[in-house]
């Protein structure tokens, strides 16, 4: 199975259009250490023909055109796509603007939880993926499935699992107390299956490390986990916004109940962030944050790592 990060940073980009906080100057400026990353996505083949996507974000065209394994086949029709599906994690803009992008009459399968095809549902722009092409398919949960392609099988099977997290931003109730009205489905993690038996796991949005998560990504040969704030207060301290990550249903990598500390304990064969914020100063290499995450043994996922399983 090959993996490639297609995009490594959270909502709003790695430099984000409106921000002048410290990385994201340092970044704009050029200044060495620090590297621009689109928005959170990853993509799977089983064979290096047909590719799946795993979120599909705002930058996804951009993303497309980084990646040569994506671009149109050039014996193929005069447009065509390796692209055969897409899977969803959560509604969040990041994982699913892109989807606008894929309109032009490509055929391809999207699969969501019921959760998530209710939010596309209830946004009729999403009818530009034209429904006799794109076909919208209920993700179960905790039930493994074969991804199709409109060919066929992919090669490439997936289990969703609910994970705890929040209801997309632009669907939070505010009468509903602190949950904001999330409910199971609306935040996902996936383990993702080649035809070898391979496998990994994808949670790019966590808010907190559970006994249940943990015994599930006990023995994971590989692991791409949410990185999006190194301390819950950061962009608070920077600045930038009045939230915390846990108001954002985002872990923070440090701290007692951070991700650091509640995987450590976890066998994972590689361990490998992802959705890191603009705030994150593990952004900056050489830093102390991210000497920490390197001595803990994560990686800091790059907009083109290309990961194999076998
Ligand atoms: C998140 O991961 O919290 C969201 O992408 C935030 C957003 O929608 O801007
Ligand atoms: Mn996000």
């Amino acid at each position: 199975m090959i993996i490639k990060v297609l995009g490594s940073a959270a909502g709003g980009g790695f430099p984000q259009w409106n921000c002048n906080g410290p990385n994201c100057s340092t970044v704009r400026a050029g200044e060495p250490g620090l590297h621009a990353r689109t928005q959170s996505s990853l993509a799977v083949s089983a064979d290096g023909r047909d590719w799946v996507l795993l979120n599909a974000s705002p930058d996804i065209r951009q993303q497309i055109h980084a990646v040569p394994e994506l671009h149109p086949h050039r014996n193929g029709a005069v447009r065509n796509s390796p692209i055969v599906a897409a899977v969803l994690t959560n509604g969040d803009v990041d994982h699913v603007a892109g989807l606008l992008s894929l309109r032009e009459g490509h055929a391809f399968t999207l699969y969501a939880t019921q959760r998530v095809l209710d939010a596309l549902e209830a946004n009729p722009i999403f009818n530009v993926l034209d429904r006799s092409k794109v076909r919208r398919r209920v993700m179960p949960l905790a039930t493994s499935f074969a991804v199709d392609g409109p060919q066929g099988p992919t090669g490439i099977e997936i289990e969703a699992f609910s994970v705890p997290g929040k209801i997309a931003l632009y669907l939070e109730d505010m009468s509903a107390g602190q949950t904001f009205g999330t409910v199971e489905g609306d935040t996902v993690g996936l383990r993702v299956g080649g035809p070898g038996g391979q496998g990994f796991f994808y949670v790019p949005g966590c808010a907190h490390v559970d006994e249940g998560l943990k015994r599930r990504l006990s023995g994971a040969a590989l692991l791409f986990f949410d990185g999006t704030l190194y301390t819950d207060e950061e962009m608070i301290a920077q600045g930038l916004s009045p939230k915390t990550g846990g108001r954002m249903g985002h872990i923070s990598m440090s701290g007692p109940d951070g991700s650091l500390a509640t995987l450590a304990d976890v066998e994972i064969g590689r361990r490998v962030y992802t959705h890191i914020n603009n705030s994150n100063p593990v952004l900056r290499e050489g830093s102390p944050e991210r000497t920490a995450v390197e001595k803990a043994g994560w990686e800091v996922a790059w907009d083109g790592m290309d990961v194999r399983l076998s």
